[in-house]
């Protein structure tokens, strides 16, 4: 397989990025996550679709797109001997095309696939184990021996045969435990046989004693039945005489109670008929009775009447008394007030208040007068003391001025001025002093004492003679109350008639209790006549019972001999019951006991049917395990001298013929062998590598020439990014001798010096706006290693 060209559309980062690709050494060069590997999943997504990716065909697209719905798409170019082929994939399909004649060869996912195993002869695993290795691939000479058969057995496919081993053992592990469980647990086939069989035997023997009990219980009751018809005329009969007795002891009772009610209502009423005749015969004395007090309570509220008249005349006396003695006191006043002879009141205190205030307006004056008095006389002694003090300096009181000459004259003036003041105060002072009431309001005040006086007096009069009607009002009433009050009493009648009514009053009273005991006679009688009348129907209904009775004709003599005779037959029947129930439960644990019996004999049989064909299946698996174990020997034993001369060739190759061979035992432990098969103990570290690489490659040329393709491409992914530049150079110039054998080798990178062993160089770099970019690069020749 020869590579050409390999275009990716929104595959992972790598947004547009085309590569071509020639024969010879090509470096594919780029920092950490720029997008190498990228390249290489994106050959294997276009020819084996999502088997070949890392993770899930969902995630692929890439993830800064600002439209979500960019195709993502990887176009592969691709040569196999001498035909070209193109592959383009989408996420939903894939189409593979022969550019030799333009033609499509498959359409549709799983088409394409298929088409491509079938042309490359290898599935996706062997593809990638072929044409491509990884650092750790180159590994897996310092593996454990386990691990490293593992290994090298995955990549040639062998692992199938392993895995099969190992599904073997464990369910063989897994059908031995069953079988040991098996034998184990079973019992005893032929003493379940016999359990069968006895249990068989003791069922059929208690099935015929239920079937005896079933024939016994029928007869007894077909003797039960037989009687049946005769029992239930009798107990009829029975039952009908019952109810008929039951109702003639109950009219009997009946009837007594009855009888014994109607003496009681006769005594009743010869009582009430005794009575009537008393009643009758003091009729006349009651009578006589009802007027004697009719008149008497006549007499009696006249007599009342005359008491009240008594009482009523005493008060009228006692008012006239009352109203001559007021008339006395009346006159009395009215010569007390003509000896007053006084003013009236109103004029006598308006004539006292005139004469008070002219009285108190004078001295008001007075007092105003010496008050100025006072006031000048000070003024006047302040002006003439300042003329003593300041002489003819003095100010005229009219001009101001200085007095000048006229002081003299004013001084005298203001001294004489203050000598008429101090005697007018003097006078004055003496006329206040001597100020008394006047004689005339004194006379007053007593004239107004008189007045006040008559005044009283008068009310009084007034008062008596308001009395004095009133009294006089009371007195025509109580005289006209004595006039209207009848009169006639006749004290002698009165005493006779008392006297008469005391000696009617208990034939009076008696007459009041007859009539008591006289009332309810119709009732009494009504109640005699009902109860005559219920005795008599009482009488006929015991006549039609009896007659019911002895046409009835129920014998108790001969029920009680039949009811003898039935209780026997039912006891008889009972335990006939009883036994046939016994068999049948007998019956029927003697049928479970034989269901279980053939049961555990049926388990023991199936257990055993098991055990033997789990043996066999057994023994199959071993001969299968022992077969593929064998095989994967052969296997071993075929594929360790291929992969031995293949190794020992590309070792030869890389080492320039310094080494020329590489012995591998049954473990696949390499060794390393000098000229003249001489093993060489001790090797360098390079050494290793370079080993390590030949012996990848015989693997891939195994893989391959199984397939019947060529050995053309071969990739490799940092397969040297761990070692140091020294065991580098060394495994990269060995590389440079393959060019022979591989007609397309990739290296991919982050290592810059890797250039320098390659023809040409691919430089991948990252932008995180656009994503991978992959750029050409010129190689120096001159540098070529
Ligand atoms: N769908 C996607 N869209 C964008 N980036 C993605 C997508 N899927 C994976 N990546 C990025 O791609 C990078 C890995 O790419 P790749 O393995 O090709 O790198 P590399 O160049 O081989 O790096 P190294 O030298 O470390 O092996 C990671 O940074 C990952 O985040
Ligand atoms: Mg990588």
């Amino acid at each position: 397989m020869i590579l050409h060209r390999l275009r990716l559309e929104n595959f992972r980062q790598h947004v547009d990025s085309e590569l071509e690709f020639y024969p010879g050494i090509t470096a594919i060069i780029g920092p950490n996550g720029s997008g190498k590997t990228t390249i290489l999943e994106a050959i294997g997504w276009a020819l084996y679709g999502s088997t070949a990716m890392r993770g899930k065909n969902a995630d692929v697209r890439w993830l800064w797109s600002d439209d979500a719905k960019q195709q993502v798409r990887v176009v592969l170019d691709f040569a196999l001997g001498d035909r070209g082929y193109r592959i383009e994939r989408v996420l939903q399909s894939a189409s593979l095309i022969d550019l030799t004649n333009n033609k499509a060869i498959a359409t549709g996912i799983t088409a394409v696939e298929q088409e491509v195993e079938r042309l490359l002869g290898m599935t996706c695993n062997q593809f990638m184990t072929s044409f491509f290795a990884r650092q750790k691939e180159l590994e897996f000479m310092n593996y454990q021996k386990e691990k490293r058969r593992d290994e090298i057995a995955k990549m040639l496919g062998y692992d199938k045969v392993s895995t099969a081993i190992d599904k073997l053992k464990d369910d063989g592990k897994a059908l031995k435990g069953e079988i040991k469980g098996l034998e184990q647990g079973m019992g005893s086939l032929d003493d379940a046989k016999e359990q069968a069989k006895e249990a068989k035997a003791a069922f059929e023997a208690s099935k015929e004693e239920q079937k005896a009990a079933a024939g016994s219980e029928m007869s007894a009751k077909n003797a039960l039945d037989k009687k049946a018809p005769e029992v239930e005329v009798v107990s009829k009969k029975r039952t009908e005489s019952e109810q008929v007795e039951k109702e003639l002891s109950e009219l009997t009772n009946r009837r007594q109670n009855l009888m014994g009610a109607q003496q009681t209502l006769r005594k009743q009423l010869q009582d009430m008929q005794g009575a009537v005749d008393e009643f009758e015969s003091l009729k006349a004395d009651v009578e006589e009775y009802r007027q004697a007090t009719e008149r008497l309570n006549h007499l009696n509220s006249l007599a009342e009447i005359m008491k009240q008249q008594a009482v009523v005349e005493a008060q009228l006396a006692q008012i006239e008394t009352q109203i001559e003695s007021l008339e006395k006191e009346i006159a009395q006043l009215q010569s007390e007030l003509s000896a007053l002879k006084a003013d009236p009141l109103e004029a006598a205190t308006q004539a006292l208040e005139k004469e008070q205030s002219a009285w108190q307006s004078e001295r008001g004056r007075l007092a105003a007068e010496l008050k100025q008095a006072q006031s000048d006389l000070e003024s006047v002694s302040d002006r003439l003391a300042a003329i003593h003090e300041m002489g003819a300096e003095a100010p005229c009181p009219v001009c101001a001025r200085p007095l000048g000459d006229q002081y003299k004259t004013v001084k005298e003036q203001r001294e004489a001025e203050l000598a008429g003041l101090k005697a007018k105060i003097k006078t004055l002072e003496i006329k206040v002093a001597d100020q008394g009431e006047p004689p005339e309001i004194v006379r007053l005040r007593a004239r107004l004492t008189d007045s006040q006086k008559a005044a009283e007096i008068q009310k009084e009069i007034v008062q008596r003679q308001t009395s004095i009607s009133k009294l006089k009002t009371d007195k025509a009433q109580y005289t006209e109350q004595i006039a209207r009050m009848p009169s006639g009493l006749d004290e002698s009648e009165r005493k006779a008639l008392h006297e008469k009514a005391d000696r009617l009053k208990p034939m009076y009273e008696r007459s009041i209790a007859l009539t008591g005991q006289i009332q309810g006679l119709s009732e009494v009688e009504s109640r005699l006549r009902q109860s005559e009348a219920d005795l008599k129907s009482i009488a006929e209904r015991q006549e039609s019972l009896e007659k019911r009775k002895s046409e009835i004709g129920y014998d108790p003599v001969a029920d009680e001999i039949l009811q003898k005779e039935v209780r026997a037959l039912e006891q008889a029947y009972n335990q006939a019951h009883t036994r046939l129930q016994v068999a049948i439960q007998k019956a029927q644990s003697a049928e479970a006991s034989l269901k279980n019996a053939e049961q555990s004999l049926n388990e023991i049989e199936a257990r055993k049917a098991r055990l033997d064909a789990a043996q066999k299946e057994f023994a199959v698996m071993q001969h299968t395990n022992n077969g593929l174990v064998a095989f994967r020997e052969q296997l071993n034993a075929e594929m360790l001298p291929a992969l031995r001369q293949y190794a020992s060739e590309f070792l030869s190759e890389m080492t320039e013929g310094r080494y020329a061979s590489i012995q591998l035992d049954e473990d696949l432990n390499a060794t390393l062998l000098d000229d003249g098969d001489l093993a060489k103990a001790v090797i360098s570290g390079g050494e290793e590598d370079v080993l390590n690489l030949s012996l990848r490659l015989a693997l891939s040329r195994l893989i391959t020439e199984r397939a019947g393709q060529p050995m053309s491409l071969l990739a490799l992914d940092e397969t040297f990014g761990q070692l140091d530049s020294e065991r580098r150079s060394s495994v990269l110039n060995a590389l440079s001798a393959l060019r022979e054998v591989f007609s397309q080798i990739i290296i991919i990178s982050h290592i810059e010096e890797i250039i320098h062993a390659s023809d040409r160089a691919i430089r991948v770099s990252y932008d995180h706006r656009k994503g991978s970019q992959v750029q050409p690069e010129e190689v120096d020749a001159e540098l070529l290693v």
